[in-house]
């Protein structure tokens, strides 16, 4: 297999124009007023001098006599108890009102800023850090340019590079996956880390605010019910036994299209494929061996059948994905959280996460087809 490295530029974010010049310039007016206004106020001051008022005898404010008894506790008194009452009933009225709109206020406080954050994750989506570039406006998917190299560093021609679509990543991915992906990259492919601690241009706050845009943008599930039985339609036509009917189809079975997916078509940028990650070549339209092989293990020569003894045993793996450092298998090696789950939502019921439990990218049956075509391989 060669070696494929990428060449990326990473844009320059969130470059702030300095509109100061009249703000500046007005600045300067205001400085001047206040330097010159300052400067007569002293000289005026100075020529005027000041004239003897009085004795302090009379004039300091302790020595006037101030109101008699009678005064102090006729009508004055009762103002100023009237006045206290008036206070009283604000405290004791208004408060309380306040305190009944706090809940809500606090409410849409948070809105507020849950609303702000999409909206930064929005602007680093399309301009600040383009991920739309790859992976398609409201993460539709696309495609990434880039170029193909051999073992020796060589250019060997420009491929695209198939980005899989983001508007079910969180169908397939915990949010905790996702922010790790965006943090450090996928070594050996186009999507490059964007986090400051995989060497990336983002702070981890952007990267949970671009999660955050991510979150409002995906599909509802029905959406995506539909449009990949249309796609397993257009590939296959499956019969009831799962096998496909189309004349001119390339793959025989359900479990085979599901497991390529996307390759000639494009669908959701091979979101739903196994191959872009099991297939050498695969996201670049030049599949290699069926399952050899790539970023994820090699899936022939009976290897499912030794590493999941059972059907069962592999279906929930397929439905479950990987756990970052959680040990799964018969070799009981630990997963680093690439492998996708198909059958379950890590982020349904997740405090604050709009998604539900019906929200996956397979059905169960789906699962099940190309579980059989994996222990074929
Ligand atoms: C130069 C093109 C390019 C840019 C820009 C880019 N990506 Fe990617 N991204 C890719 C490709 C290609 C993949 C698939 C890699 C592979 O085949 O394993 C990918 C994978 C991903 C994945 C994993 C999804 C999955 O299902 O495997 C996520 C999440 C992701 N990108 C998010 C982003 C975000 C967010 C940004 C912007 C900060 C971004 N990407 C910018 C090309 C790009
Ligand atoms: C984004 C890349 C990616 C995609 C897409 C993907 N896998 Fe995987 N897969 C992996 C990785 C990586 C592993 C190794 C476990 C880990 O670290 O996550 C793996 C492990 C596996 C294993 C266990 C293999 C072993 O011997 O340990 C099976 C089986 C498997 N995947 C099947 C599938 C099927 C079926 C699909 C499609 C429904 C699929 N994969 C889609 C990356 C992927």
């Amino acid at each position: 297999m060669s070696a494929i490295a990428t060449s990326l530029s990473l844009p320059v974010v969130g470059q702030a124009e300095a509109t100061s010049t009249s703000s500046t310039a007005i600045g300067w007016v205001l400085f001047a007023v206040v330097i010159i206004g300052f400067a007569i106020a002293v000289f005026l001051n100075m020529r005027r001098g000041r004239k003897e008022v009085g004795a302090e005898l009379e004039l300091a404010a302790n020595r006037r006599p101030y109101l008699s008894d009678e005064e102090l506790e006729g009508r004055k008194l009762d103002r100023t108890l009237g006045f206290g009452l008036v206070l009283l009933a604000i405290v004791g009225v208004a408060l309380p009102l306040y305190w009944l709109g706090e809940p809500s206020r606090q409410e849409n406080a948070a809105a507020g800023f849950e609303e702000q954050f999409v909206g930064r994750g929005e602007e680093l989506y399309n301009v600040g850090a383009q991920c739309a570039n790859c992976h398609g406006p409201n993460g539709v998917g696309g495609v990434a340019q880039t170029s193909l190299l051999n073992d020796r560093g060589e250019f060997v021609s420009l491929i695209n590079w198939q980005a899989p679509a983001l508007n079910t990543v969180l169908y397939r991915y915990s949010e905790q996956e996702v922010f790790d992906v965006l943090q450090y990259g996928r070594a050996q492919s186009p999507m490059a880390a964007w986090g400051s601690k995989g060497g990336g241009p983002l702070t981890d706050q952007q990267l949970w605010n671009i999660i955050d845009y991510l979150q409002s943008i995906q599909l509802p599930a029905d959406e995506v019910r539909e449009s990949v039985a249309k796609e397993l339609a257009d590939t296959c036509a499956p019969d009831d036994a799962g096998l496909c009917t189309l004349p001119d189809a390339e793959f025989a079975t359900v479990g085979e299209a599901m497991f390529n997916m996307g390759l000639n078509t494009g669908f959701a940028g091979g979101a739903f494929s196994c191959g872009r990650c099991h297939t050498a070549g695969w996201s670049w339209g030049d599949p290699g061996v069926a399952g050899g092989g790539a970023l994820g293990p090699n899936l022939t020569n009976g290897a499912t059948l030794r590493q999941f003894p059972t059907v069962q045993s592999q279906i929930d793996f397929i439905t479950e994905g990987a756990e970052i450092g959680k040990a799964y298998g018969a070799n009981g090696q630990a997963g680093d959280g690439t492998m996708p789950g198909y059958g379950l939502n890590p982020n349904a019921g997740e405090p604050g996460s709009l998604m539900s439990p019906d929200q996956t990218m397979y059905t169960p049956d789906q699962i099940r087809a190309v579980v059989d075509y994996e222990r074929g391989m």
